[in-house]
This record gives C-alpha cells, structure tokens and sequence, in this order.
C-alpha cells in the first residue's frame, strides 16, 4: 500500500516535470522557429471588401466597442489561448493580462491541466485575474483530459480558479497524433462537453488550436450545448509544426514524418468561417492565422462576433504589458482605420459591409453552399 503511494508519488512528479517541460518548449519553439502554415493560407486575402470614397464619418467617431458572452470589450479582440504551468508562462500571462484589462479587452488562458497535477502551478493562472480583475478571462481544458473522463469538480476548480468568465475547451486531435508523447483517445469528448454544459454554470467555448472547425462539428456542439466555437483555423500557427520541432529533438523518427505531412493540414479559416456561420446559431470567433486588423475587419463582416490572436502576441507578452498594448493598439487602429474606409461607424454597422470571394475561398463556397 505505502510503496503504491510512494510509486503514485513519483509518477505524479514525473507528469507535472513533463507538463512544465512542454510548456517550455512549446514557447521556446514558438518564440525561436517558424511553426506557421508552410504553403497553406488563412485565405482571408481571398475576401474581397469594398472601399467607400464617401464614408460619411469621422475617424474619430467610429465604435468598436461589442459584447461577447455578456460581457463588454472595447472592441471584438482578444488574446487567444497560449500558457500556464511554467515560469516562463507566469511573466506571459501577468503581462498580457494587464494589458487586456487596462485596453478593456480578454485573454484565454493556456490548459490548465498542470495545476490540476499541482496546485503550486496555480499562480501561473490566478496572476492573470489578478492582473485583469473586470476583463474577460477564459480557462481552458484539452477534450483528450475529457475523454479520460476528468471529474466535474475537477472541471468547476479550474474556472473557479481564475473567476472565469468562460470554460474553454481545446479540441486538439491533429496535435495528440503528432505530439512525442500525444494521447490520441477522442471517444466520448462530445458526451463529456455535454455533461460539463449540464454541470457548469459557465459558459462553455469549444475551440480548435490551428486546425480549424468544421461545420458539422460546430453543428453537434452547439447541440451539446456550448455557447460559442472558436474556429482557430489553418494558416497560422501549426501545431503540427511546433510538434514536429519536438519530436525531431527527440530523433522520433516516424512522429517527424507525420508532422511534415500534417504541418498544412486543417481548414482555412475564412472557410472555416464561412461555413460555420451558415447555420450557426452561436457567435463565432475567428482566429487562427489572424495578423492585422483588416484580417479582423473581414472576419467580423464575415459574421464572427470576436476575433482572437496568439502567436503575434507571444514574443511582446515576454517583455512587458507596455509592448503587448503597443501590439493591440496597433491591430485596433488597423481595423479602425479599414472601417473608416468602408464607412461602418460601429461593430452592427461593418458586419452588414458587402463583401465577396475569389480564388480558393470562392472554391470553399461552392462546396459550402451545396453541400453545408
Ligand atoms: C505558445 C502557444 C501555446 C498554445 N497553447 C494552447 C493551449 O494551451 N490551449 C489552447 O486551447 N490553445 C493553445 N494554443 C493555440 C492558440 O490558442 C490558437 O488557437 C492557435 O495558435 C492559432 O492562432 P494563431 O495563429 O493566432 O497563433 C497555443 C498557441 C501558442 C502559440
């Protein structure tokens, strides 16, 4: 019985060792190797908006300001979920976190499965909600740690953790099969999102990390219950990529080749966009491959409620909150500036703006269009 313990112990040491070392290399690997989409693109230069000589408005009129969730931003923007678990992590998130709350906007924290592992992890998240006391903050869990069958309360102490504003659950297959150390076990995920809606009073998100989120699964989410989808769609971070960087440190051969073969895999995002707002009844935030603020003035007149970015906030968030503010503001005065030129003096007014495909993206449509 002791020795069990003893073993139980040191096994359990062992997974947090392995969780943190994960962690850091996944920020290393983001912060020092290109881990974006090789040849494949986000297509969102495939959409097509239309410049207004007469917009009839003053730049300094123009509101971004919307609601996600209940909750109000300054505009539809937000950091997409990166970090927790490691000290490297900690200095990330107490920067970004200030930021989000002094520019009035949100962050989604990285898995929280570490300080599950580890409640002495925990500070690793909580900086965030000390740091953004009123600014929407959203925990997060893999749908692999729901196939396990993670406890409700366990689930409960998360969001309770960082007074979340929502529950964020990463839907992440492409990366387990990849990933040296990956676990590939998907059964019951959407059984256990279901049982979470039921049990949390949270809002649920469901979001993918790069691979983008197909109609149909959106479709059985949105029975499940979630309140909203995060397409984190291809052409940004490749998480195939960054797996691939790790398991060729670690001479696995076969797991270098799967990640050279799926380093472009997944869906567009503006198709994945498109498609999910054909039905979808939920709000959509786009991301995955986001860089600008026209990027984000597309996705939001393609339908999507929010707009998140992650890896471009990465490198700022490692030196201070000043440099990931001085980031935003800048996507912020993009997107300004694209409604501005477009005549849209708020949020309701440039989700109306005509726009249309061409290329690859109108190719998605007509497969949408006939077959969603
Ligand atoms: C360093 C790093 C760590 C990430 N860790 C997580 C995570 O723990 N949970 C999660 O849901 N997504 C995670 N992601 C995925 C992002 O939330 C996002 O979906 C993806 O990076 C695509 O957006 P981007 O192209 O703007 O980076 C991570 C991304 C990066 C760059």
């Amino acid at each position: 019985m002791e020795g069990g313990d003893i073993g139980e112990q040191s096994s359990k040491e062992a997974k947090i060792d392995l969780i943190m070392k994960r962690k850091e290399e996944h920020i290393q690997i983001c912060l020092d190797d290109p881990v974006q989409a090789k040849n494949a693109k986000t297509l969102f230069g495939d959409v097509k908006l239309i410049n207004n000589s007469l917009p009839e408005i003053d730049f300094e009129d123009i509101d971004t300001s919307t609601t996600f969730l209940g909750k109000k931003f300054s505009a539809p923007f937000m950091v997409g979920a990166m970090t927790g678990g490691a000290e490297t992590a900690k200095k990330i998130n107490a920067n970004i976190a200030t930021a989000v709350e002094e520019l009035g906007l949100g962050m989604a924290l990285g898995s929280q499965r570490a300080a599950l592992y580890d409640p002495v992890l925990e500070d690793t998240y909580t900086i965030a909600r000390k740091n953004a006391p009123g600014a929407f903050i959203g925990a997060n869990i893999g749908g692999a740690q729901i196939s396990k069958g993670m406890k409700i309360e366990d689930i409960r102490r998360l969001v309770d953790m960082v007074k979340a504003d929502a529950l964020y659950v990463h839907l992440n297959p492409a990366q387990e099969i990849v990933q040296p150390e990956g676990e590939p076990k998907y059964k019951n995920v959407l059984e256990g999102i279901r049982a979470i809606v039921k049990s949390v009073d949270t809002p649920v998100v469901a979001k993918e990390v790069g691979f983008g989120l197909s109609p149909g699964v959106v479709k059985q989410l949105e029975h499940a219950g979630v309140k909203a989808v995060e397409t984190a769609g291809m052409g940004g971070t490749s998480y195939a990529a960054v797996e691939w960087y790790r398991a060729k440190a670690m001479k696995m051969e076969d797991k270098v080749d799967l990640g050279n073969l799926l380093w472009d895999w997944g869906i567009p995002t503006a198709a994945s966009l498109y498609m999910i707002n054909l039905h979808s009844k939920i709000p959509v935030v786009a991301s995955g491959g986001l860089r600008t603020g026209l990027d984000v003035a597309k996705a939001i007149a393609m339908g999507s409620s929010m707009t998140a970015m992650a890896l471009p906030v990465l490198r700022p968030a490692t030196k201070s909150p000043e440099d990931v503010k001085s980031f935003i503001e800048k996507i912020i005065r993009e997107l300004k500036s694209v409604m501005f030129l477009l005549g849209a003096k708020n949020i309701d007014e440039l989700k109306r703006v005509p726009h249309f495909f061409v290329g690859e993206l109108a190719q998605w449509k007509e497969y949408a269009d006939k077959n969603v």
